[in-house]
């Protein structure tokens, strides 16, 4: 745990460089617009610790896998979001000395990710080996109004001398990803035309063959005059540059306003990529930095007017949630139904930046509540749009007549996942799939969706269920054998509560959503039975036999669902006996060791009473989370969260505050001494989550909205908005009261410490809290 940077409640502030937790703060204080993103690199050349990186939305590459042993099934490549062209490169020589900071006295510095207005701010004092003083401030942004463009103020000031600075912005395109499998660069050169003060790299991705256009275009000002500078292009592989000369006054600034802008063959024709390029480099230069960082403030006004949870009395609660939701935004934003959230988002390689389970079962509810409908929508779409690639898949492992199994891991429907254990066997992503479906619909009302998209889904992974259980004859009832269920430490299981939880909630919802569509749209229903080939009658009769005779393994005695046929048989032993120089596990214990024993690294069974939570009365989920979180080591970011929302749900609010802090701050604080790998987006929502649904007690049961609050005792009061089937709803929660703004034009229906209440259109409610 790493506490260095300053605590307030809009900005994210490193006082003081910190060199050796530079590539962290890369992470942290990175920038991104959904399009595109990067690390917080330095404009400038640096000789010390950092992880360079830029990524632009869609654009990967088929890294091929490295496995020991090769199995059938096996996928043959690991889809990478690409580093890509370094646009923010500027090279500065004082008087002919290189500016990097690695190299000179850091006197001051300052780094403020400012998440109100998004925008990262440096500012230094640095002296040079031969003793030059420079003050530098820079600025930059990747702008969410035009989400091909990032613009940067780089000011230089010398302080104790006069001469000449050296300035050569540039475009580097010869990038390597830092997790290449075998060393290889994964860029070819197409192109490269540097001018005066402009220039264009246009550089392709092996074997996948995207094209991707960086082009920059910069001013000069000299104490707040433009100035013409001389500016010298280069020209060199996959790199262009523009070096010009200023003679300077000792206190004179000189700033260089550069945009640069990344544009892909994903969304612009290959041979009009220059042009285009170019087109959007003069409307950024003629709007103008400030202009454009006006318009980067009011749509991040606008989107904090939609998604932020205020914490009032703890600046370091508030920093934290803040933080989430603003890297949650600056990750998604909802407008391309061919992007997905990667787990690292846009601020580092680790994962690929490709798509898991997270998405369905962590992120889902954040965009649902806080964005318009079709963001959460396009979620859904992307995986509609993959169900041809997950029927291929289930296909090669044997599956047969439209049995869809989803990848664990992906980018364009394939999986690329290589351990079979996981590949093969962690198919409870399928349900997590199907439960988006759900989620969607009765949080916006948009039933339509089921007829249009959802049904197919649904039927291709009900499919796969109905074949991937199997009967057995000494039980007399369907087992599901050989799974990994949630929790990655245990393998190859038999009858994981989990995965058969949620197959046959699947198998249900299946059977409903036929229903639905047959009696809302006949045309429709005939039409998909024909387009799936789907035998009505013998499929949904298998599903239904499957859902009535299906095995879970429970204990009756302990009154618990049982992670597994066989966790009773692990030596019990708790995680609060484990000696601290043991954890985390994944790095202190063999592999081996880990499988055997009863440590579950996230939750599991807990997650199935997560989210089927109505099924059980309050002592059954008691019961089982008395028995599974002493078991739990949370060595996944995704755990915490779920453990805070039920332990909300059980009344323990003091647990739940501490499982939330874990996630709200786990990369402000490095609290897993992994965040220079990047930060954990997918994770971000589950702190949302911890809020709303954990301390806010939010749940949707049978069309309407439940709040049971309560509010952690070191905070005054906290407030979030949510989005519910049209309405917009403001919920502000206090020592005393909980107050329900209505801010749509109609009224609604909803409930609060489990009474009905009407809320009229434009009008508030007031509550007190039930004295329990
Ligand atoms: C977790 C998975 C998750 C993945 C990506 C793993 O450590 O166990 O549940 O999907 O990380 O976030």
């Amino acid at each position: 745990m790493k506490q260095y940077l300053t605590v307030d409640e809009w900005s994210i502030i490193e006082e003081g460089f910190h060199p050796h937790y530079n590539q962290i703060s890369e992470s942290v204080f990175s920038l991104g617009n959904g399009r595109m993103g990067q690390r917080a690199n330095f404009e400038e050349a640096f000789t010390g610790e950092t992880l360079q990186g830029n990524y632009v939305a869609g654009v990967y590459y088929p890294d091929k896998t490295r496995v020991g042993w090769w199995k059938n099934g096996y996928p043959e490549y690991f889809a990478k979001v690409l580093n890509a062209a370094n646009w923010i490169g500027i090279d500065v020589k004082v008087a002919g000395e290189t500016l990097d900071l690695n190299q000179s006295e850091v006197l001051d510095f300052r780094r403020e990710l400012n998440m109100r207005e998004g925008w990262l701010e440096r500012t230094f004092t640095a002296q040079l080996a031969s003793g030059k003083q420079v003050r530098v401030a820079s600025k930059r942004f990747t702008s969410i109004v035009d989400d091909e463009v990032g613009a940067i103020r780089y000011s230089i000031t010398p302080l104790n001398f006069s001469g000449t600075l050296t300035l050569t912005p540039y475009v580097d395109a010869d990038i390597m990803n830092a997790d290449s499998n075998y060393d290889e660069k994964f860029w070819n050169e197409v192109l490269q035309d540097a001018q005066a003060n402009e220039g264009y790299v246009i550089a392709e991705t092996k074997k996948t063959f995207f094209h991707v256009c960086t082009g920059q275009k910069f001013v000069v000002t000299q104490n707040g005059q433009e100035i013409q500078v001389d500016a010298t292009p280069e020209e060199r592989t996959k790199f262009i540059a523009s070096t010009f000369k200023v003679a300077v006054q000792e206190g004179q600034e000189i700033v260089l306003y550069k945009y640069a802008a990344n544009i892909s063959s994903e969304n612009h024709p290959k041979e009009a990529l220059i042009e285009n390029t170019k087109k959007v480099l003069v409307s950024a230069v003629g709007k103008g930095f400030e202009q454009m960082l006006q318009e980067q403030a009011a749509a991040w006004a606008a989107k904090w007017e939609e998604s932020d949870i205020m914490i009032e009395g703890d600046a370091t609660a508030q920093q934290g949630i803040r933080f989430n939701i603003f890297q949650l935004n600056q990750t998604y934003t909802g407008e391309d139904e061919r992007l997905n959230i990667g787990p690292k988002g846009f601020t580092g390689e680790k994962y690929g930046g490709t798509t898991y389970w997270d998405t369905e079962a962590y992120c889902l509810p954040f965009y649902l509540a806080t964005a318009d409908p079709q963001v959460a929508r396009n979620l859904l779409v992307y995986r509609y749009k993959h169900l041809q690639k997950a029927i291929e898949n289930a296909e090669k492992l044997g599956f047969t007549g439209g049995a869809a199994l989803y990848p664990m891991v992906t980018i364009n429907g394939e999986e690329c996942h290589n351990e079979w254990e996981i590949t093969f066997e962690e198919i409870h992503r399928n349900g997590a799939i199907a439960h988006a479906i759900y989620d969607y619909i009765r949080y916006t009302g948009d039933d339509s969706y089921l007829a249009e998209y959802g049904l197919e889904v649904l039927v291709g992974i009900s499919r796969f269920w109905a074949q991937r259980v199997n009967w057995s004859a000494a039980k007399n009832q369907y087992v599901m054998l050989g799974v990994t269920g949630p929790n990655e430490y245990e393998n190859n299981v038999n009858n994981n509560w989990y995965t058969s939880t949620i197959a046959t909630w699947t198998l249900e919802y299946t059977l409903k959503a036929l229903q639905h569509v047959q009696s809302t749209d006949a045309a429709r229903y005939q039409e998909l039975v024909q387009k799936m080939n789907l035998n009505v009658e013998e499929e949904t009769g298998k599903w239904q036999h499957v859902i009535d005779n299906m095995y879970y393994a429970e204990d009756q005695e302990l009154g618990i669902f049982l992670q597994q046929d066989g966790f009773l048989d692990k030596e019990q032993t708790l995680v609060k006996d484990l000696p601290a120089e043991d954890r985390p596990l994944n790095q202190k214990w063999s592999w081996d060791r880990i499988l055997r024993s009863v440590f579950i690294k996230q939750a599991d069974v807990l997650q199935g009473i997560y989210l089927f939570e109505d099924r059980y009365d309050l002592d059954t989920i008691r019961r089982n989370y008395d028995f599974y979180e002493p078991r739990t080591v949370h060595e996944s970011s995704l755990s915490p969260c779920v453990h805070a929302i039920l332990a909300a749900k059980l009344g323990d609010e003091e647990r739940a505050y501490e499982f939330y802090l874990r996630t709200a701050r786990l990369d402000l604080d490095d609290y897993n001494n992994d965040t220079e790998d990047g930060c954990h987006i997918t994770s971000m929502a589950g702190t949302w989550m911890s809020v709303v649904q954990g301390f806010g007690g939010m749940r949707v049961r049978d069309n309407q909205l439940h709040f049971n609050p309560f509010i952690p005792s070191g905070w005054t009061s906290y407030s979030f908005k949510i989005r519910f089937c049209g309405h917009l709803l403001n919920i502000k929660v206090t020592k005393e009261s909980v107050t329900i703004e209505n801010q749509a034009e109609k009224a609604i229906k909803l409930n609060v410490f489990d009474q009905p209440q009407t809320i009229e259109a434009n009008s508030k409610g007031e509550f007190a809290h039930q004295l329990v």
